[in-house]
């Protein structure tokens, strides 16, 4: 998908986003075979936060990861924020009385002070955003010297006969699946198109590197389809 600019990206991506939160949870079960809240797990742990800790959530979209942090961190203190509120709605319907703060914000200018959070988590967004550097420093900027940055996202696998397979599943069948039980089969469009954007595993270790994360690393996960990067303040 070609961009006429960086607000027109922007507010698509809150459109979108908007339009398909009652029905995004159940299609990120079924898209990803059931795997996505694994990988969440997964982030949460590699945040390393301590008892009563504070951890950002960005991007919280329907608050998956924020509400693992509660169900793995004894007293976590946990801020959630998006700036696609519908999604956020959801979140909050879905929490009940869970204790996770939830903030309308922009991943590219976090509403919040520098040093404030023991860890930050940002799982699927970077695809999403018009300034991966700048959405990389923000987080940087608001957690505390050595505290973490983790990022989850979707990567092409690397296995030549598997990478065929899942093209052909994620090109292929995930806008008609997605299409259908969400009824905006744009929205399952922009998904695989929006990997184009995203840089390498390996890219991403020089950005998260070049804000200035230190010990940066990155795990593969399900077959390659999934990267977990991790850096320090
Ligand atoms: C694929 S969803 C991921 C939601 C959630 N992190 C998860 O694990 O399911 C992407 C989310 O990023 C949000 N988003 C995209 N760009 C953003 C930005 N610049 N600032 C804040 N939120 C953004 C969208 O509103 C959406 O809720």
């Amino acid at each position: 998908m070609n961009w006429p600019s960086a607000a027109g990206k922007r507010a698509y991506v809150n459109r979108m986003f908007a339009a398909i939160s009652p029905n995004y949870d159940l299609l990120n079960r079924l898209l990803s075979g059931g795997r996505d809240m694994a990988w969440r797990r997964y982030a949460v742990q590699e945040a390393a936060l301590p008892r009563g800790g504070w951890l950002l959530d960005v991007a919280t979209g329907t608050g998956d990861v924020a509400l693992e942090v509660l169900r793995q961190v004894p007293g976590a203190h946990v801020v959630g924020t998006d700036f696609t509120l519908e999604m956020m709605r959801s979140a909050q319907t879905k929490a009940g009385g869970c204790p996770v703060s939830w903030n309308g914000g922009d991943a590219l200018c976090l509403p919040f002070p520098d040093n404030t959070f023991d860890a930050a988590i940002s799982a699927f967004i970077m695809r999403n955003v018009v300034d991966i550097p700048r959405a990389f420093a923000e987080q940087r900027r608001v957690v505390r010297p050595g505290g973490r940055v983790v990022c989850l996202e979707i990567c092409r696998p690397t296995l030549p006969v598997f990478r065929t397979l899942f093209n052909l599943y994620f090109y292929r069948l995930t806008p008609i699946i997605g299409g259908l039980i969400s009824g905006h089969p744009e929205a399952y469009i922009y998904l695989p198109d929006s990997l184009a954007y995203l840089p390498s595993p390996e890219e991403l270790v020089a950005i998260m590197e070049s804000v200035g994360l230190r010990q940066v690393r990155y795990r593969r996960m399900t077959l390659g389809t999934v990267a977990l990067h991790v850096g320090v303040k």
